[in-house]
């Protein structure tokens, strides 16, 4: 479906034509004065330089044309030389029918070219509980793959595991030094490892912090949990029987996490699984000319003449053949161009890492492991905050679990529906938890990702403003209202004609929806979609209290007003979707 900038602008450039113009000058945008018109075009200002002609001529000339048409309501040129126009009635809802009759996309057509797109969101590090750092890259992640997904592009998203560090080594050694006896120890041992893992996440979660605690003390355990690092990362089977171990544990509590995020993946991979492509691809930076040793270390030029600042060379081995994060990075883009060969791939990540991304994309370019005219694109994302504008900790000043916070927010959600005392036991447990991602999905995806943001939990768990909670209050009262009137959500009927300035306000808003899913997909950017859907909950309450639709006594005309609720209720729904969230059935 043409989205209706493109059907106004068709007519326009057509009246510029007629009336001798170029019709480069028809081009047509959202009124930038609401309280005049709902679109303007100002292509006779530009006009007036060409043909030599007052502009205030030309845009009456086209206006009167306009006029004529069936789709404004009124048209009319303005000083000094804008043409200002205001659709029909019954074109806009011949528009909005057409939306409705589209149930499932809502006149939002799918790219012409759909795109193989590759994107690495996540990134949480094993055998360390998800804390708050890894929410961004989750819920930001999570919607751009979505929306894109939506857009109609084949997308492919993967967590890139931390899985390949000197944490393992650490985890190792402490390992050995509490159970010396573990055949994974017995450098003799040449039989099949036991299907068990020796520890549990609780103890997993324990052995981390420690071993770290140690080695930052502790120069020969440092020491030992590097050497343990080189040899798990040089074959040692115990080692990598372990690392197996440390996997499974791990990443079936990462999933339970992320579940509760309502955020999946299609593959768990991680830096371990580049392991088997870096040898080669080293051998090949070599023989290419591309690396060479520097301080010892096995490193590749990136700075370009044009840089402004500084672009130190990419680090590819450390002087003592270990290999290192960027090392795992250039690996990884070398099985994803094998297995998936994508045109596209998304790297969503704190934005401290630009500088690192940086070096590691013109890397991957430069020694050709990429081809030039696949897109590399990193989005940055800025830090959440406490109040206090400091990054967010808990109260003991701590590193917060994503756990814990997701259920301070669940219990703030239950509280209030306690006090409301519209619901009790199961069913209020269950919309405390979707109510609560919400806040906290929403409360993160509203602000441009590349920002950073405070954490408000008394802000994003309200139900007034531009909130989770706001938008689902919205949804609610709309699904209450189509199930009281029995009316079937999807049938796709059509609307008469606006009976009022709001009525008219919300069709409007309602025909913005394709733009706006369009903007946010090629902008990757879900803050669009964020603020979109709060002007459209807006126009629906207005437009909801001025009217009197379950009492309406005309039926077509209540009907009418039930189908534009269905539309506005199944695009909101569509969007929240995009957004990883989702509406309870009361709240
Ligand atoms: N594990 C990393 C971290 O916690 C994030 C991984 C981001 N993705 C990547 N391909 N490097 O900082």
């Amino acid at each position: 479906m043409k989205q209706i900038l493109e059907l106004i602008t068709d007519k326009v450039t057509e009246a510029f034509e007629t009336c001798g113009y170029d019709k480069k000058y028809g081009w047509v945008s959202i009124s930038n004065r609401p309280d005049l018109c709902e679109f303007q075009c100002n292509g006779a200002l530009a006009a007036a330089k060409e043909y030599k002609k007052a502009p205030i001529a030309i845009a009456g000339e086209v206006a009167e044309r306009l006029q004529t048409l069936d789709m404004f309501e009124k048209c009319e040129s303005c000083a000094p030389g804008f043409i200002n126009m205001n659709l029909s009635k019954e074109y806009l809802a011949s528009y909005v029918s057409s939306m409705s009759a589209d149930t499932k996309r809502m006149g939002v057509d799918k790219v012409a070219e759909p795109k193989k797109v590759m994107i690495d969101y996540g990134g949480p590090n094993v055998a360390k509980p998800l804390h708050v750092g890894h929410l961004r890259s989750a819920v930001i992640g999570e919607s751009i793959k979505r929306t894109l997904r939506f857009a109609g592009h084949d997308v492919i998203g993967d967590v890139h595991l931390g899985d390949w560090g000197l944490q393992m080594g650490l985890i190792i050694t402490e390992l050995k030094l509490r159970k010396p006896e573990l055949v994974y120890f017995d450098d003799t041992f040449q039989g099949e490892y036991p299907k068990e893992a020796p520890f549990t996440i609780s103890e997993l979660e324990e052995i981390y912090p420690c071993a770290s605690a140690k080695s930052k003390e502790d120069e020969a355990y440092k020491a030992e949990a590097m050497d343990a690092t080189f040899k798990l990362q040089h074959g040692n089977r115990g080692y990598q029987a372990l690392l197996g171990h440390i996997l499974t544990v791990s990443v079936n509590d990462l999933k339970r996490n992320y579940e509760k995020l309502d955020v999946t993946f299609d593959l768990w991979k991680g830096e371990s699984d580049a392991q088997p492509y870096i040898p080669d691809m080293v051998q090949k930076m070599k023989d290419d000319g591309f690396a060479y040793i520097s301080d010892g270390a096995l490193v590749v030029d990136v700075k370009l003449d044009t840089d402004t600042k500084e672009v130190p060379p990419c680090m590819i081995l450390k002087s003592d053949g270990a290999s290192l994060y960027n090392t795992t990075d250039l690996a990884t883009m070398v099985w994803r161009m094998k297995d998936y060969n994508p045109d596209t791939m998304i790297y969503v990540v704190d934005k401290r890492q630009e500088l690192y991304f940086t070096q590691v994309f013109r890397c991957a370019k430069k020694t050709g492991i990429v081809p030039e005219e696949t897109n590399l694109h990193f989005i940055g994302f800025g830090t959440m905050n406490g109040k206090d504008g400091k990054p967010f900790k808990t109260r003991q000043g701590g590193v917060m679990r994503l756990e814990y916070l997701l259920s301070e927010v669940e219990e703030k959600m239950l509280s209030k529906i306690q006090e409301n005392g519209t619901m009790e036991g199961e069913e209020a447990a269950k919309t405390a938890s979707t109510v609560a991602l919400s806040a906290i999905k929403y409360g993160d995806l509203s602000n441009q990702a590349s920002k950073d943001y405070i954490f408000d939990i008394d802000r994003f768990t309200s139900s007034e403003g531009n909130t989770g909670p706001y938008i689902l209050y919205t949804i609610v009262r709309m699904k209450s209202i189509l199930s009281k009137a029995g009316f079937d959500k999807n049938s796709g009927a059509s609307v008469l004609a606006a009976h009022s300035d709001s009525e008219k306000a919300l069709m409007l808003e309602l025909t913005k929806f394709s733009a706006a899913v369009n903007s946010a997909a090629t902008e990757m950017a879900p803050h669009k979609i964020c603020a979109y859907i709060y002007d459209l909950a807006n126009a629906f309450n207005r437009f909801y209290h001025d009217t009197k639709i379950l009492a309406e006594e005309d039926a077509a005309v209540k009907n009418s007003y039930l189908s534009l609720l269905a539309l506005t209720d199944n695009v909101l729904e569509t969007a929240i979707n995009l957004l990883g969230f989702e509406a309870p059935e009361r709240m």
